[in-house]
Order: structure tokens, then sequence, then C-alpha cells
């Protein structure tokens, strides 16, 4: 059985094996790097540059051995190429020409090294070892960047998924100016914290930042709460009241469901983004504020716009900068990585340590649709925590049922169509192969009597990661 452990488990390290992609038009030496290399390697092999590139793009590649003279696009394009689609991948080239220039040329384009042909068993197989020690290194550092970066306050978001380094983009450049920021989303996908995040970069760091619930807030109070009131001003002021954008003032105010702010309030808002001022409720006197706000909205709000809803003028005013966070379901890669730091989260929280998670645990919550996004994720392992035992590991049979529509029978029923619904029946059968045999991907394409190629190529298709890279997974 495959599980997440946590962080840096040694043992876990050494049980995975490196993917070794192996690049050279002739078989001969293809079958010979191969009988070299495989006691110790998961072999992976392409006749040329197009199926090496294919094979990168499929994912699970750690490493490449890479013939310089490939027919049609040679070993230094397809080096670039390579490199371009997954910069991790440490690649050894290999060549039968001495050249100290197309050597140089491989290293500048970022080849770890050259060696030409013939080649000496132990020097290559050392070189690889090198190679491959490095590679384990560079994923702990990397790792161990990603928590001092949590820690540092960048928020604790959690993601690797390429839409979301789009946002990471964003908030950096945003943190730094005083723009009006709209971020929309569907609710959990962590609106509220890309906001602090954005406070957290910027000069406002250390002013505050007011979060204020729009749709929690009764109408008739909205105004008050948000601009304060003078003593007597209405039944029940008895004395005044500073409200939220006077308290916030040097740092952020953080809208909401913005779509519900009342009409008139729409007005006043719009007033403090141009004017950088307002009223309390019963007073003329205009108060000064410097404020960054930034909204939020889980509704369409051009179409609030369009319905007559939400003004065009704030809208746009508010839309300076737009983020637009993606559903969990369109980001599944982050699972495993959410997966593990609510655990480490809630198992603090919770004061009771778990030792992991199943692979096909996480399997099945890859394959479940989220409708609550990352909240009812976090809420769903905070509740697995309770209810394991101390030390215990959480499994497939620990989910709620309702996350098991990722049996194909149940899955098919929702897909929008014919071939929606055969990739995720194709999605089960592999995960159930591979399941099977302890995820060796050599022995699951055999028993499934296809190429390993083509079941690499399926798995980055079917978004199938299954046991985590770079060794936080063991199997046991
Ligand atoms: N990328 C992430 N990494 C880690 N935790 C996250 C991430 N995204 C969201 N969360 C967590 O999920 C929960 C929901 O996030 P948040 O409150 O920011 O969502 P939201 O979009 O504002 O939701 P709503 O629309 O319901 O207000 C929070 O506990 C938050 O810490
Ligand atoms: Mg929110």
């Amino acid at each position: 059985m495959a599980c997440i452990l946590r962080k840096f488990d040694t043992k876990a390290d050494d049980m995975r094996r490196p993917v070794i992609l192996i690049v050279d038009d002739e078989e001969m030496v293809r079958k010979t790097l191969e009988i070299l290399l495989k006691d110790y390697y998961e072999i992976v092999t392409a006749k040329n540059a197009y199926e090496a590139i294919e094979a990168v793009r499929a994912g699970s590649i750690d490493m490449v051995l890479m013939d310089v003279n490939l027919p049609g696009v040679d070993g230094i394009k397809a080096l670039e190429r390579i490199k371009g689609i997954d910069g991790e991948v440490g690649v050894v080239m290999l060549s039968a020409s001495d050249s100290a220039q197309q050597a140089v040329k491989a290293l500048r384009k970022g080849a770890y090294d050259y060696v030409t042909k013939p080649f000496d068993n132990d020097d290559l197989l050392s070189t690889i070892k090198r190679l491959a020690d490095r590679l384990d290194l560079k994923s702990r550092l990397e790792y161990l960047k990603g928590e001092l970066q949590e820690k540092s306050g960048y928020g604790e978001i959690i993601s690797k998924s390429p839409k979301m380094k789009k946002v990471f983009d964003l908030i950096q450049k945003v943190g730094r100016t005083s723009s009006s920021v709209l971020i929309t989303g569907e609710s959990g996908t962590g609106k509220e914290l890309v906001a602090r995040a954005i406070q957290s970069m910027g000069e406002r760091k250390d002013k505050p930042f007011v979060a204020v619930n729009c749709g929690a807030i009764p109408s008739e109070l909205m105004e008050s709460e948000l601009f304060g009131h003078e003593k007597g001003s209405f039944t029940g002021a008895h004395a005044k009241k500073i409200g939220k954008f006077e308290y916030a003032d040097g740092g952020t105010v953080f809208l909401d469901e913005v779509s519900t702010l009342p009409m008139h309030l729409q007005i006043k808002l719009l007033r403090v983004l141009q004017e950088k001022s307002f009223e309390r409720v019963g007073s003329n006197v205009p108060i000064k504020v410097d404020i960054r706000v930034i909204a939020a909205a889980n509704v369409d709000l051009e179409k609030e716009v369009r319905k007559g809803g939400f003004r065009e003028d704030l809208y746009y005013r508010l839309k300076v900068v737009p983020i637009e966070l993606p559903p969990l379901r369109d980001r599944v890669e982050d699972i495993p990585l959410l997966v593990e730091h609510f655990l480490d989260k809630h198992s603090r929280k919770c004061n009771k340590a778990v030792k992991g998670m199943t692979a096909e645990a996480i399997e099945a919550l890859m394959s479940y649709k989220w409708p609550g996004n990352i909240r009812e994720l976090e809420n769903l392992i905070e509740r697995l925590i309770v209810l394991s035992k101390e030390g215990g590991l959480i499994t497939y049979d620990d989910l709620p049922l309702g996350i098991f529509s990722s049996d194909p029978a149940g899955q098919t029923k929702e897909a929008k169509d014919f071939k929606e619904a055969c990739k995720l029946f194709e999605r089960h059968y592999i995960i159930g192969v591979l399941n099977n045999t302890n995820w060796n991907r050599l022995e699951a394409a055999r028993r499934m009597n296809i190429h390993r190629n083509t079941l690499m190529m399926k798995m980055k298709d079917l978004k199938i990661r299954g046991p985590r890279r770079k060794g936080r997974v063991f199997n046991s």
C-alpha cells in the first residue's frame, strides 16, 4: 500500500526508483543502456526528439540520457524543449563527437553533463548516480524553500498548479501597489487567503486588514458598520461608533461578497475609492482615509451589472486588477499537497499524530468534484483526523461515501458526454491496476497489455499522479 508520509522521511526517499528516459535512434544503443541501467532505475525509451518531448510532457521523468545526433529535431533542440517543459529534469547528453563547442552548447542549454561515445559503463553509471543524488537534494531544498515561504507570511497558499502560479505572480505584483483588486472564484477557493497575502506583500503589511462579509450584515446596519456613526444619529445610536473604513486607515478593507452591497452604499463606496473620503452616519464632516480596497465575489459580478443590481462604474473601479481563482476540480494536482498541508495543520491543532494517507485514498480525493472547494477538503481532513486512531494511517475505507462517486458506474452517469465517460472509466481502471501493483508502472503496463510509454501518457492525460514524485511516498 502506498501513502503520503510526513516530510523528510528518508526511508520514503530511498524506496522510489528514479525514472530515466533513454533517447537514441539506434536500437542497439537503447538496449545496451537499458541493460546497464535497469537494475537501478525505471527505464522509458524514445527513438527521436518528438517521442522524448512527449514522454517528458507526460510527466514522471526524472532524468534524460539523450543522443545529440537525432534524426529530425536534434538533441540540443530537444534539450531546450525538455528544459522548457520541466526545468527540474536532469539531462545527460551523449555524442559520438568530442567537439568542445558542442559540449559547451549543451551545458549552456542546461545539460548536466556531456558524455562521449563510446562510454565507459562505470563512468556513465557514476555520472547518473551523481545527477540522481543532486536531484534528490534539489527537491529537498525546494521543499525547504516552500516551507520558509509559508512561514514568512506569503500566506499559507499551497499550490503547484500553473493556474495558481499566475495568481502568485499577480499577488506579488499587486502587493506593492495600492490598486483595487477584485477576486472572483467559487466559494472556498481561497479568496480571503489571497487578499491577506496581497496585504502581507506590501507596505501596508503592518497596518490593519479589516475583513467585512457584506452578505452577513443586515442591510440597515451596514452603513454604520462600514462608515461609523455619530452619537444620537439614529434610534439606538447611544455612542459614537468608528466604522471599518476608519479603523482600517493605512491598511486594507476586504469586502467579501461585495455583490450584496445595497445600492446607496455602492455609491458611498465609489466615493471612498475616488476621493478617499466619507462621512460618518449623522455627520457632514468628511473623514480622509488612506485605504486599499480588495473586494471578493463568488457570483458573476458582470452579470449583476447587466441585471442592474450592481453599479457599472463601481465594478470597473474595483476591478482594476482582477484575480480569478480556479475551482479545486481544475487543479487536482494540488490535492496531494493540500492533503499533506491540512494533515499537518490539523494534527497539530487536534494534538493528534497521524501517519499519513494512503495513495489509494488520495486518488479517490482527486476524482471527486469538490463543490465546496478547498474549504470542503480542509473540513474533511479535519474530520478524518478527529475520527482516526492516534498515529493511524487514513485509508480509502475511512473516506465518506459521497467521495465515491469515483466508482466508474456512479461517475460515468455524471459525465457530460461519451468521451468524458470513457476517460472516467479508463482512469478508474488504470488506478485499480496501479494500486494492485504497488504503483509499479512497468508491471501495471504489462498486466494491462499496453506499452509502459502509453501508460505514462495515459497517466498524464488522465491526471493520475499517484504516489508523490521526489520521494515522499513509499510502498510497503
Ligand atoms: N491554496 C490554499 N492552500 C491552503 N489553504 C487554502 C488554500 N485555499 C484555501 N485554503 C483554506 O481553505 C479555507 C477557505 O478559504 P477562504 O476562506 O480564503 O475561501 P473563500 O474563497 O474566501 O471562500 P468564501 O467564498 O466561502 O468566502 C480556509 O481555511 C483557507 O485557509
Ligand atoms: Mg471568503
